[in-house]
């Protein structure tokens, strides 16, 4: 199994490569002074405002706030995942990717093997049975009533193919008397959820008399099932259970066969059913994929998401399909960047989009998703639906069930737009009613906007000073002078200087890289790309003076402190000598 990659390949790897050259070759740069810019990438602008800076080997918005090294870069623009943008980055410069040892006990690295052995052997047993059953679809004896259906439903040889669509008959054992001969290949078969183990008698077949319908991981294996009844029997649809192979919640029918049909997924439209998705696709709509259960989970969303840009929801017209859309919306929120576009469509009463695409056609559907309703219409339509907007009374409570809508999205044009919008539902007074908005709104978000009124205290001032130019570390003839102090801002400073000190080569993109995904890396992102307007040259002056005030801030909170104590209760040994130390530095 793939171990991790080595801290220092990461670090070697971003000492080699150029972040401007990367950039360029996929969004072309000008120079603009010591920087490059474009428009930026990740949203929507006329003027640019993406800055890529060649010392710092980081890039920056001012417009969205989007930001990072070549390896961010990488896993935004061409939506790789970290370890894919590592291989990506690392095959630009002919570098082999290693991968750590396992740092477990030979026991723990059994199981682990064991374990994944266990999963390949599972995914090879899924592909075999799903093989199996579309060839049931040629050899069973009543081979004739499931290719009837199928053909009754508009589906051609072919879209059945591409989609693995097969079938079994209704028997106890079709499936398990070919694959379940031994014990263990039964017990597998229960745990893949593809038999039942009844209370005495031996496990028995999942699916009978069903048209099967193969569900694929992103990777295009056989995880699960989902099986039609061929007539009016129940339930309608029986669906595989978790398992260690299958997380329904995960998974999106469809979206391997997508991928597949399309070089380049524009866009993506979310449906209810397996037979909506390959209807779909038999007219021509190749890129709907169905979210296996009501509603749309977070992982779901962030999946489409890192797929395409646009995704557009489709749900019944009634209350049901609202509620889903709803939740989906929600769910989606965090996920809403400048560019990004989430849609819903409310389909006519009794129609789904297998009906509606058969009886109008691939043309009228597609028009149907073009005019789909944007978010933030939706969002409002539903929330002024439940409130008197002629009492100040509606609107105030209006305006108190958007801030937990609006709390979870990232900073945005959109959300601009929709404070302005909600702001504007007031008439006069409006701008007072933006302004309170912007307050209550907490600011915990980490795509904010640098603001450039940061305020300047001095830890903040060493942190980006030390980001931007490491070497100055050297300047600082003891590096754990401020190992001692308690004060905000201090332990990240000292990780830095730690960093810095270890690796005298180090450069700003490989330090914010060390402190990836966490809360440290957030702050760090925003100081490196603070605009504090102190000179290269000043820089390693500042930077101590900066130290020096931490030091001496500390020594009076600390003096207070003690010579408090003293008077309240009086002072020990050891504080005595350092009361003594501190009136004399
Ligand atoms: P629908 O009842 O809307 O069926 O269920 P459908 O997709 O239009 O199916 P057809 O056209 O009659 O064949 C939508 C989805 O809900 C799940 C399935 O994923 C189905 O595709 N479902 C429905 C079940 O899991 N079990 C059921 O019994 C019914
Ligand atoms: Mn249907």
């Amino acid at each position: 199994m793939a171990g991790m990659i080595p801290r220092q390949f990461i670090d070697d790897l971003l000492a080699r490569a150029d972040i401007v050259e990367l950039i360029d070759s996929r969004v072309p740069l000008k120079k603009a002074g010591k920087n490059y810019q474009a428009c930026c990438p990740f949203h929507t602008e006329k003027s640019p405002s993406f800055s890529v800076s060649q010392d710092k080997q980081f890039y920056h918005c001012f417009g969205c706030g989007e930001h990072g090294n070549a390896i961010s870069f990488l896993m935004e623009f061409d939506r790789l995942e970290f370890p894919d943008a590592i291989e990506e980055l690392a095959s630009h410069y002919n570098m082999q990717v290693p991968r750590e040892e396992n740092k477990q006990t030979p026991a723990q690295q059994k199981q682990q093997q064991q374990a994944y052995q266990q999963k390949q052997d599972d995914y090879q047993l899924m592909e075999q049975i799903s093989r199996f059953y579309q060839q049931q679809l040629k050899v069973a004896s009543d081979k004739d009533t499931a290719i009837n259906y199928l053909k009754g439903r508009g589906l051609s040889g072919e879209i059945v193919k591409k989609f693995g669509v097969g079938y079994i008959s209704d028997a106890w054992d079709g499936m398990m008397s070919v694959f379940g001969r031994s014990s263990a290949a039964t017990k597998q078969l229960v745990d893949l959820g593809m038999a039942i183990q009844g209370d005495k008698n031996k496990p028995y077949d999942r699916f009978r008399g069903r048209i099967q319908f193969p569900i694929r991981d992103k990777r295009g294996r056989v995880v699960g099932f989902g099986g039609r009844v061929l007539g009016d029997g129940t339930p309608k649809y029986l669906n595989s259970p978790e398992t260690r192979i299958y997380h329904k919640g995960q998974e999106l029918y469809g979206l391997y066969e997508a991928k597949q049909a399309n070089k380049q997924l524009q866009r993506l439209v979310v449906v209810e059913g397996y037979m909506d998705v390959v209807a779909l696709a038999q007219h021509g709509v190749n890129y709907a994929v169905a979210s296996l259960g009501t509603a749309t989970t977070p992982e779901q969303l962030q999946t489409l998401f890192r797929t395409v840009k646009e995704i557009i929801c489709c749900y019944d017209g009634d209350r049901a399909g609202r509620d889903a859309a709803w939740r989906a919306m929600d769910n989606a929120l965090p996920l809403i960047q400048d560019g990004y576009s989430l849609r819903f469509v409310f389909l006519p009463d009794g129609e789904d989009p297998d009906s509606l695409i058969r009886q109008q056609g691939q043309q009228a559907f597609e028009k149907i998703l073009d005019n789909a309703t944007p978010l933030t219409e939706f969002i409002f339509e539903q929330l002024m639906q439940k409130t008197d907007m002629n009492s100040l009374e509606g609107k105030a409570a209006l305006m108190d069930s958007f801030h937990g809508y609006l709390n979870k999205m990232p900073e945005s044009t959109i959300k601009d737009g929709m404070k302005t919008k909600l702001a504007n539902l007031f008439g006069a007074g409006s701008a007072q009613q933006l302004e309170k908005l912007n307050k209550n709104l907490s600011n915990t978000n980490s795509r904010k906007v640098v603001n450039k009124k940061t305020k300047i205290t001095p830890v903040r001032l060493a942190i980006a000073l030390l980001l931007e130019h490491p070497h100055i570390v050297n300047a600082l003839p003891n590096a754990t002078i401020l190992q001692e102090l308690d004060m905000p801002g201090i332990p990240l400073l000292n990780q830095l200087l730690q960093l810095c000190k270890q690796n005298t080569e180090v450069n700003s993109a490989q330090l914010i890289e060390y402190f990836r995904g966490t809360e440290q890396g957030n702050q760090l992102a925003k100081l490196i790309c603070w605009q504090h307007h102190v000179e290269a040259d000043a820089a390693e002056n500042v930077f101590l003076d900066s130290i020096e005030k931490l030091l001496s801030s500390f020594i009076d909170k600390r003096y207070e402190e003690l010579v408090h104590k003293e008077r309240a209760e009086g002072l020990n040994k050891q504080e005595k000598q350092e009361l003594q130390v501190l009136l004399n530095s």
